[in-house]
């Protein structure tokens, strides 16, 4: 009896494509609190993992709760008189609405050549083969390359869009640091894709610029977050102590280690690893940006979420460079630009404003070593707290269109 309880569910499992291992988020829930008052109330959920807090905007969090601990933690609230407002009591219900490619889809006949679209979002293996499929229908124009391996193994590609010109200048795109802001390596990907199968469209702005696009700078994470954990954020680096994972956003070495991060190897979202680049995806990528410095003139690195355009620096709360402005008014541009596609407004600001500081990030080091005029991280869609990470497949397309409607804008005034 109970092994046919056992093998029906394993059935089940089997043909819904389900991952036995997955987690479900069901019963979690995300709340809306004053940022400080908190955090200092729920310490020590924060130090457990058992409360996360997702984003916020200087006054506010949004704070997700693990099911098993949820009265306890609004407890924990109410005794420190700290008012909260619950966004959703069920974060798997707000999941099972985004969408995600099923297994089965990865090995559909490739119809025309690949399975990329921005209707649902995709696994890994469906980015690395447009690459190629882009890389081999258009010769002339793309090329794929490996900047080096992740942890566990998987390759850090990125697709090289030439313009033919003969010195050209260097424009780098990136997306999927964080593993589970799914939204960003598929915007990254809709940019290759105009970039490339587009291409006329834009040729009066792209004629001397080079792209180099990496779409997904945390492949382990990514697969991570679509087959075990889908609120998953950092690498997958196995620590001595059984933690895993470092934040690859606070591990670039530029003022490393200063605010907004945590040297807890355990910490879930913040942990900035043991030194600077001490992960091979950072050492990797870097050392590829490195090599291209030449001309390299912008870096935007693609994030979600809440509709913002970061200004960096935001290794402490007061920094800027010394030509803030003119980055300012170039992501003034790029923001109208993304207001055009649909209406929707991005913010424009130093990164410490409006999303606070933060050190280690991919932007202040383009910016601050390697001298990239215009660095910035776009928080892409939604700004809508209760989604959050989750944004239904069904606004993925307008979403990557904001996106490179942004890029084009700073493309414009390189
Ligand atoms: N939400 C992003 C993060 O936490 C913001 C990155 C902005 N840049 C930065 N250097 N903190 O990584
Ligand atoms: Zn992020």
């Amino acid at each position: 009896m109970k092994f046919a309880v056992i093998l029906s569910a394993l059935i089940v499992g089997l043909a819904s494509g389900q991952d036995a291992e997955k987690r479900s988020y069901r019963g979690d829930s995300v709340i809306s609190a004053a940022s400080q008052a908190a955090a200092s109330a729920l310490k020590d959920f924060l130090a457990s993992g058992a409360v996360q807090q997702w984003g916020g905007n200087g006054t506010h969090s949004q704070l997700h709760i693990a099911a098993g601990k949820v009265k306890e933690v609004l407890n924990s609230l109410l005794k420190s008189n700290v008012g909260y407002e619950v966004l959703t009591e069920d974060l798997q219900q707000e999941l099972d609405k985004e969408n995600p490619t099923v297994a089965s889809r990865l090995k559909n006949a490739l119809k025309n050549g690949h399975n990329m679209d921005w209707t649902s979002y995709h696994r890994l293996d469906d980015f690395y083969t447009y690459m190629e499929y882009l890389a081999a229908t258009y010769p002339k124009i793309a090329s794929v390359g490996s900047a080096g391996k992740t942890i566990e193994g998987r390759e850090l590609r990125y697709l090289k869009i030439s313009s033919g010109a003969a010195n050209p200048k260097k424009f780098w795109v990136d997306g999927g640091i964080h593993a589970r802001e799914w939204v960003a390596p598929a915007a990254a990907a809709y940019v290759m894709r105009e970039l490339v199968e587009n291409r006329s469209k834009y040729a009066s702005i792209v004629s001397n610029i080079d792209f180099y696009v990496m779409p997904l700078m945390n492949p382990d994470g990514y697969e991570h977050s679509a087959t075990r954990e889908r609120m998953w954020r950092k690498n997958r680096n196995r620590h001595q102590n059984g933690c895993i994972g470092v934040d690859l956003n606070r591990n670039w070495g530029f003022n490393w280690g200063t605010a907004g991060i945590s040297h807890n190897p355990c910490d879930p979202q913040i942990y900035a690893g043991a030194k600077a680049f001490s992960e091979p995806e950072t050492q990797a990528i870097s050392k590829f940006i490195l090599s291209i410095k030449n001309n390299l003139k912008a870096y935007i690195s693609f994030h979600t979420y809440g509709q913002y355009i970061l200004i960096p620096y935001a290794f402490d709360d007061v920094s800027k460079p010394s030509d803030f402005e003119e980055l300012k008014r170039v992501a003034v541009k790029a923001q109208s630009a993304m207001k055009a596609v649909a209406g929707e407004t991005y913010q424009v600001g130093h990164t410490p404003t409006l999303v606070g500081a933060a050190a280690g990030g991919s932007d202040d080091w383009a910016k601050g070593t390697v001298g990239v005029k215009y660095a910035y991280t776009f928080e892409l869609r939604p700004t809508n707290y209760r989604v959050g990470f989750a944004l239904p497949a069904s606004q993925l397309a307008v979403a990557s269109q904001e996106a490179l409607a942004g890029v084009l804008a700073v493309a414009k005034e390189l």
